[in-house]
């Protein structure tokens, strides 16, 4: 039934808003019916019994009808409040700060979250530039953002800090998504997501692997010179084929970590060498079987020293595998193609070219012509060609120098 207190109530917009609109309502509806009234039967005492009773029937209806849509009208009402109640909870308070621009860059519309964000009533911020807020520094990210999201009218991403009065600079990430208004104009609907403790843990993590980085460099460099000490015949060799097989990895374009895993595990992949007796190593003579099935000994005993350091990269496997040969040929596994890691396959290249090209106990160097005339003739059998056809390319292609 109908709530009659609720007519007039000042909330409700639907029906009246005081007495005055309901005095309004009242006289709209008294002019309807006299209009009305024309057509109707001036004397009613003329009406039989039947036609009064039809009229105090239709009547009793249509004030029923009336009453039904007047709670409709008030159920909606309701539903409206609470939709609204929910867009405040949903839109104003949401973690995010949204904002909405015009093509110009002028703010339109911004919950209280960003109003917050920004430490700006949000009233004030109505028709104000959004850089007004951008650090100097970043507007010119900014600028060419909001160029790509209405030039594209595709979402877009960017990282950018934010000025607010007595307080320092802080990150935010602000997603845009264009769209049009009602007068299809375009428009950007914005969320900005406060950052700055995301940017420091970044920026933490990113000085932490550079700590780490440098502590395995020098740790890598420890080894090659504990290496080199020990057996001078071949000091320089490792540095050399570190650079050479970096060299060689760029070139095949492998991405710069993996690169870096190269030339670490390159610069001390004969640490094994350190368990082969020293005369042995500087023997001038031509070695005999036996002395040379030590030396084979140290691919796996330089595995043995590094499995149980964790570096970032495959650093034991590359050394353990520098001798493997593509078609079984090499030690210690006798791994074929594929189940040589690529790395140890690059090293491989390299280790032989530098080896042949340089100075060794029992022979002088051979030159690097017949070094890469080696890698040539074997290439696809013994080595890598991928691997070949990179040290090739950077040799008589691009002018590449052996270091050292
Ligand atoms: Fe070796």
């Amino acid at each position: 039934m109908i709530d009659e207190k609720q007519f007039g109530r000042e909330e409700n917009g639907i029906l009246s808003k005081g007495s005055e609109q309901t005095d309004t309502l009242r006289r709209r509806a008294e002019d309807i019916f006299l209009r009305k009234a024309a057509g109707m039967p001036k004397d009613l005492e003329a009406l039989s019994p039947e036609e009064v009773r039809q009229l105090v029937y239709d009547l009793q209806v249509y004030q029923i009808e009336l009453e039904m849509q007047n709670e409709e009208l008030h159920r909606s009402q309701r539903e409206l409040e609470a939709s609204r109640a929910r867009y405040f909870d949903l839109y104003d308070l949401a973690p995010a700060g949204y904002f909405t621009l015009n093509e110009s860059g002028l703010i339109l519309e911004v919950n209280l979250t960003a109003a917050t964000l920004l430490g700006v009533a949000r009233s004030a911020l109505v028709k104000q530039p959004l850089t007004r807020f951008i650090l100097p520094a970043d507007q010119d990210i900014f600028y060419r953002h909001r160029k790509l999201f209405f030039e594209t009218e595709s979402p877009q991403v960017c990282e950018i800090r934010i000025l607010r009065a007595g307080a320092a600079p802080f990150w935010v990430r602000i997603d845009a998504t264009v769209v049009r208004d009602v007068d299809s104009a375009f428009i950007c609907r914005a969320m900005m997501v406060d950052i700055t403790d995301l940017k420091q843990s970044e920026e933490a993590l990113r000085k932490s692997a550079e700590w780490m980085r440098r502590a395995l460099g020098a740790t890598v460099q420890a080894i090659a010179v504990i290496v080199e000490t020990r057996d001078p015949y071949t000091a320089g060799h490792q540095k050399k084929v570190a650079d050479l097989a970096r060299a060689m990895a760029t070139e095949m374009n492998l991405p710069a970590n993996r690169t870096d895993g190269i030339r670490m595990a390159s610069a001390i992949h004969d640490l094994g060498k350190i368990s082969v007796p020293a005369e042995i190593l500087s023997n001038p003579k031509k070695l005999t079987a036996l002395e040379f099935s030590l030396i084979k000994t140290h691919a796996q005993s330089g595995y043995d020293i590094l499995k149980g350091i964790e570096f970032p990269w495959p650093v034991a496997r590359m050394v353990l595998e520098h001798h493997e040969r593509m078609d079984g040929s090499g030690y210690p596994q006798g791994l074929i193609g594929e189940e040589i890691l690529l790395e140890s396959r690059i090293l491989a290249v390299a280790d032989v070219v530098e080896s042949m090209a340089s100075h060794r106990p029992y022979r002088p160097a051979l030159g690097l012509d017949p070094a890469l005339k080696e890698i040539e003739n074997n290439k696809g059998t013994l080595y890598d060609s991928g691997a070949v056809d990179a040290c090739l390319r950077i040799f008589r292609g691009k002018g590449y120098k052996m270091i050292g």
